[in-house]
């Protein structure tokens, strides 16, 4: 009796850990509602811009749809600085295109204005040039004044946003599987909050469920503690695999793991206590793939924390007729709602199941941190789960009208064509994709600078490899399946993390060779009437930096961090073109000059920062 009263405390104290990790998100979420000091969107240029073309265009035309109005950068065989687009909002107005830019046209030339000079029409488009000289002086000034902070914004100042990714489970080792939920979600994570959100990371670990009945009678049947000591994580996947190969010829088998399981979910001491040690176990090696692939959480709860919450709520969801229990058996069932098809909410032996867990936690996270959004990145074999789950929940009242629930989808990680499953045991894992990736980085490299110390050589290679890796992944539009290619991932051309951490490292070493030939430089001091460019090539470059904060909106709006992959190639294939035609250390005129150094220094800030918000490295030098 004491021992299982030890045992059972176990359990007990996890869960205070758990709390203790939710007091100390809430305590920063609050300080940061606060006190968190942000960058007004608003401030932006190219929002000023939209601004005083939105104006305009509800004076001349006397209407309030002015947001139909879209402002972009046209072809460059195209003259303009910005061309506007008129079909939406002809559509809208049902009124001829050209009718109705003619009229735009009209009213910016009779307006004058602050950042727009002129405008003309060409077929349905409406042409726009600016004050460039004032134009590329505010955008170089406004880069210089925030630094690493360009970009950011209020836009969702306020809000909390829950994201759940990774969610890797418990006692197999992690997989490419849930590699994309990993990189995605952080990525999410991190443009969030450049738009102002408050964040809250959370793992949602899958640390509970009927695996752990197979895991378990291998262990009991199979299991040998010398070689878990030596090697626990391939040998607990050993174990599982084992179990399934088994289970083919011997059915019989999985009942007697179903029924470990429900002792488990009593709390049986002794099988929580082998559940305790196959989590840390797990827990450790995710750790070492985490910090290797630069992911952080706030909160590693998991499924577990939420069983007895999920009993509660089935019961309260059967008192309110949102399910019923089978006639024939003790099982809970949800009827069809709507088109979604009918479900279980609880097994026949009283087990609480994925997706009621999910119910309790979905309630838990709605009450503790008066969340706005909560998104799940999860792969999207998943769609159907998650419709029921948001379904019940609004039903039920436990995801109030309020707060969205959104199911961030993707597809999967092909090899040779075909989808990998740990289940039978061809899944490559994480630990060796990630070094095959750091080796390759390595030989290329090598063949580039064979001369490289070794020891910077090991550094470089690491961050290129990782890099390598979850830029392919955030660069392909999420909800497409992706395979690895090694050449395209690591292609110095372009297209890459590589291309851009290349062109990051090269304006760093102008910028040594700048500081060698003119000392060192302080563009604090450079007034914002002194910035001034000559080239097109300049005045485009400074256009795509301008663009940055919309690109991050737009990329969070849409949960697509695609997006800032895309404009961050377009920026460094125009950083190449500028520096191709332009020679800094040989500009004279030193008020030229140092416009031109800020221009570049931008440029690098903003390819630094866009790889950090997906969590991908710059090397100083390579
Ligand atoms: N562990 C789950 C899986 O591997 C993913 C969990 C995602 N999050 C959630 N709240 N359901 O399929």
């Amino acid at each position: 009796m004491e021992i299982n009263q030890q045992k059972q405390s176990e359990f007990e104290k996890y869960k205070l850990e758990v709390i203790e990790s939710v007091n100390t998100v809430q305590e920063r979420i609050r300080k940061e509602k606060e006190h968190r000091d942000y960058v007004d969107f608003g401030s932006y240029l190219s929002v000023k811009l939209q601004k005083e073309v939105e104006e305009v265009v509800r004076e001349s035309l006397g209407t309030q749809d002015v947001e139909e109005i879209e402002l972009s950068v046209p072809p460059s065989h195209i003259s303009g600085d910005f061309a506007i687009e008129v079909f939406r909002l002809a559509k809208k107005l049902d009124e001829k295109p050209n009718i109705l830019a003619k009229k735009i046209v009209d009213g910016i030339n009779e307006h004058r204005m602050d950042l727009i000079k002129d405008a003309s029409l060409v077929g349905a488009f409406v042409n726009v040039e600016t004050h460039k000289e004032k134009l590329y002086q505010e955008i170089l000034s406004k880069i210089l004044e925030l630094g690493e902070r360009y970009g950011e914004s209020n836009i969702n100042a306020g809000k909390v946003a829950i994201i759940d990714y990774s969610a890797p489970n418990i006692a197999k080792p992690i997989g490419v599987g849930h590699l994309r939920s990993t990189i995605i979600g952080q990525a999410l994570a991190n443009i969030y909050r450049e738009t102002g959100y408050s964040v809250i990371r959370d793992n949602h670990l899958g640390d509970w469920g009927t695996q752990f009945g197979s895991l378990i009678y291998a262990y009991k049947e199979w299991g040998d503690e010398k070689r878990i000591a030596e090697n626990p994580l391939v040998e607990l996947k050993d174990l599982y695999v084992k179990f399934h190969q088994f289970s083919e010829e011997h059915p019989e088998v999985k009942d007697n793991a179903r029924e470990l399981f429900a002792r488990l979910e009593k709390k049986d001491p002794e099988l929580v206590a082998l559940w305790k040690r196959f989590r840390d176990l797990s827990l450790e090696d995710f750790e070492r793939v985490y910090k290797k692939l630069g992911i952080e959480f706030d909160l590693s709860i998991g499924e577990s924390y939420f069983t007895e919450q999920a009993d509660k709520l089935v019961d309260e969801c059967t008192g309110k007729g949102l399910c019923r229990k089978d006639e024939s058996s003790e099982a809970v069932i949800v009827d069809q709602m709507g088109d979604l098809p009918s479900f279980l909410l609880r097994k026949q032996d009283g087990s609480s199941l994925y997706l009621s867990r999910d119910l309790a936690t979905l309630q838990f996270r709605v009450n503790t941190f008066d969340s706005d959004s909560i998104l799940y990145v999860v792969g999207s074999e998943q769609e159907l789960n998650f419709k029921q789950l948001f379904e019940l929940g609004r039903r039920a009242d436990y995801l109030p009208e309020g707060v969205e629930a959104k199911h961030i989808g993707f597809g999967m990680i092909l090899r040779d064509g075909k989808k990998m499953s740990t289940r039978k045991g061809t899944l490559i894992e994480l630990e060796d994709l990630i070094s095959q990736s750091v080796s390759k980085s390595k030989e290329i490299l090598l063949a580039k600078s064979p001369n490289t110390d070794p020891q910077e050589l090991d550094k470089v290679a690491e961050i290129v490899g990782v890099g390598a890796i979850i830029y392919n992944d955030l660069r392909q539009s999420r909800t497409k399946n992706i395979s690895f290619d090694w050449d395209k991932m690591l292609d110095l051309e372009g297209g890459s993390a590589v291309y851009l951490q290349y062109s990051y490292v090269r304006i760093n070493s102008i910028m040594e060779k700048l500081k060698e030939a003119f000392g060192e430089i302080d563009l604090g001091k450079l007034e914002m009437n002194d910035i001034s460019f000559v080239n097109k090539s300049e005045f485009e470059l400074a256009k795509k930096l301008m663009a940055f904060p919309d690109v991050i909106a737009k990329a969070q709006e849409t949960d697509s961090p695609n997006y800032i992959c895309g404009y961050l190639e377009e920026l460094a294939s125009l950083f190449n073109s500028f520096y191709n035609e332009t020679s800094i250390l040989r500009t004279e005129d030193v008020k030229l000059r140092e416009s031109r150094i800020a221009l570049i220094k931008g440029v690098s800030m903003v390819i630094k920062k866009g790889l950090s918000m997906m969590s991908i490295k710059v090397p100083e030098k390579m």
